[in-house]
């Protein structure tokens, strides 16, 4: 038993499949980036075969990431797994994560496959992997429903084929801690050389208890866990990164287990995740919401100041808190600005994508005299760098909110190249903004969400909308960011707008 937990990021794969959080290709590179720094063992790309945009994703993010294996996700089908190995071959390590489902309800509904064509598929797939890499990881879908005979008998032949690392899946968040760790502990019992390969879960949160599984996997002698940034992901999520990580370290009495993460990447990483997805970090959130290490009561805060560790287990900054940095202002140039992007790990394609990002940071620094990191990030999610094309853009615009008065707004756009402009009233002034944009694009969406953070503190902060929309099935997040809210809520809409002009269809590996 190795002494070494393996951290698996799914974020750009799972994360992505949660409503409207799919990203594009510079959104993944950005993201892979701050992951790599953060050092996760392997970086899950995407699914390589859901479209051609995916792929060129996960090919991207494979010649650009050096010090973490790169993985794409493939379903047990040949076409799926030489496109998840050709979307590899650039990286200098390169990983193959292949899966097909093992439980009765699956196989049955789903597959319409015998349990007989699944070991078979299984172990061909296995076997079309490793013609690309020796690193081949096989997945049992929904293995907390499968008979456990059924998953001794699929694992036993795909170590047989050459599988390296195997994943046990709670697909559907449905097992509690005791009983995921007892069935880990007899796969790793029950299966024939199973000493030979590393052991692995991949929790879902339906039930709340996705990282508390996956702990108990850990106890019971999993050495990888899969997992996401802010527990981003299908329905209720997956198993979150920084509570797993922390939990390891700071409970290091009982696990007795190191990774590679860097601790003090993790807040960073999290806020990154959440604006270029636009999911909003609960405050309550352990480790990563903005009150975890806030302490209200005049007791604790004696206690705290008296003594930290009286009521603080982790220190804020060991988590990267601190790294809120002052870091630009005003008078700051192209080069300082250019040189805070690298150091933050933000890297802009052309000297064309420099200009036009330090020309909306002078503009944001006339209005705001601080400038945060956080703000940044904001600055370069604008999507003419992360290369949503602007079918939809806004000229400029103005509300009118006064109290015992209807408030207004008008747009003016540009749709297409040509000019448009509307006037109406509304509920108030983001919703009279909304209404006027809808006036000109009749765009036929429905709204699912609209939600407004602050990025930094303080009230010149920028506030970061975002928005969801979705029409015929299709479901896109749109963001926003701007000192004023409702500017930002009107280029959210056009964002989302925007997403659903140009994201073509896209494949959905567990459908
Ligand atoms: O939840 C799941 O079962 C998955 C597999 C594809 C590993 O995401
Ligand atoms: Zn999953």
């Amino acid at each position: 038993m190795t002494d070494k937990l393996i951290v698996f990021d799914t974020t750009l794969r799972d994360g992505e499949q949660s409503p409207g959080a799919s990203m594009t290709r510079e959104m993944k590179i950005r993201i892979a980036r701050q992951l790599e720094k953060l050092g996760v063992d392997v970086i899950e790309a995407g699914f390589a075969a859901a479209s051609p945009g995916d792929f060129e994703a996960v090919k991207a993010v494979a010649e650009i990431v050096k010090s973490s294996t790169v993985c794409s996700l493939a379903r047990a089908s040949e076409n799926d797994v030489r496109r998840a190995g050709e979307a590899i071959r650039p990286a200098k390590s390169g990983r193959i994560h292949t899966f097909i489902a093992t439980s009765p309800i699956h196989m049955q509904h789903k597959l319409r496959m015998s349990e007989d064509q699944v070991v078979e598929r299984a172990v061909s797939a296995v076997k079309w992997a490793l013609e690309y890499t020796d690193d081949v990881e096989f997945s049992a879908e929904d293995a907390v429903r499968s008979e456990m005979d059924f998953l001794v008998r699929v694992f036993d032949a795909v170590i047989q084929a050459g599988a390296r690392t195997l994943n046990v899946p709670d697909t559907v968040g449905y097992s509690i801690p005791a009983a995921w760790g007892e069935r880990i502990r007899q796969l790793i019992e029950r299966v024939p050389n199973s000493d030979k390969v590393i052991w692995s879960t991949h929790c879902h949160n339906d039930l709340g208890l996705a990282v508390a599984n996956s702990l108990s996997a850990v106890m019971n002698g999993a050495r990888q866990v899969e997992c996401t940034i802010n527990g981003l992901g299908e329905r209720a999520g997956n198993a979150s990164l920084e509570e797993i990580v922390m939990a390891v370290k700071t409970r290091r009495d009982i696990f007795n287990l190191d990774t590679r993460i860097d601790t003090t990447q993790i807040v960073p990483t999290s806020k990154l995740v959440s604006s270029i997805t636009g999911y909003p970090v609960q405050p309550n959130k352990a480790i990563v919401g903005a009150n975890a290490f806030a302490h209200e009561s005049g007791i604790h805060q004696d206690g705290v100041l008296k003594h930290r560790e009286t009521y603080e287990i982790m220190r804020a900054e060991d988590v990267g808190w601190s790294t809120n940095k002052l870091t630009l202002g005003k008078l700051s140039g192209r080069n300082a600005f250019r040189t805070r992007l690298q150091e933050i790990g933000i890297v802009l394609g052309s000297e064309d994508e420099l200009n036009a990002a330090f020309a909306r940071f002078k503009e944001l620094a006339d209005r705001k005299s601080e400038i945060f990191d956080e703000d940044l990030q904001a600055l370069v999610n604008e999507e003419s760098v992360s290369s949503v094309s602007e079918h939809y853009q806004l000229l400029s615009m103005r509300a009118h909110s006064e109290t015992g008065v209807l408030p207004v707004a008008k747009v003016v756009l540009s749709v297409g190249g040509g000019q448009h402009e509307a006037e109406t009233h509304g509920g108030g002034p983001v919703d009279a903004t909304f209404q006027a944009i809808e006036q000109i694009v009749h765009s036929g969406t429905e709204l699912q969400l609209y939600s407004v953070n602050n990025i930094t503190s303080g009230t010149d902060a920028q506030g970061e909308v975002t928005v969801r929309l979705a029409r015929g099935g299709r479901i896109v997040n749109g963001h926003g960011a701007d000192t004023d809210i409702v500017v930002a809520s009107a280029k959210a809409y056009l964002n989302a707008l925007n997403k659903l002009h140009s994201v073509g269809e896209r494949a959905h590996p567990q459908l």
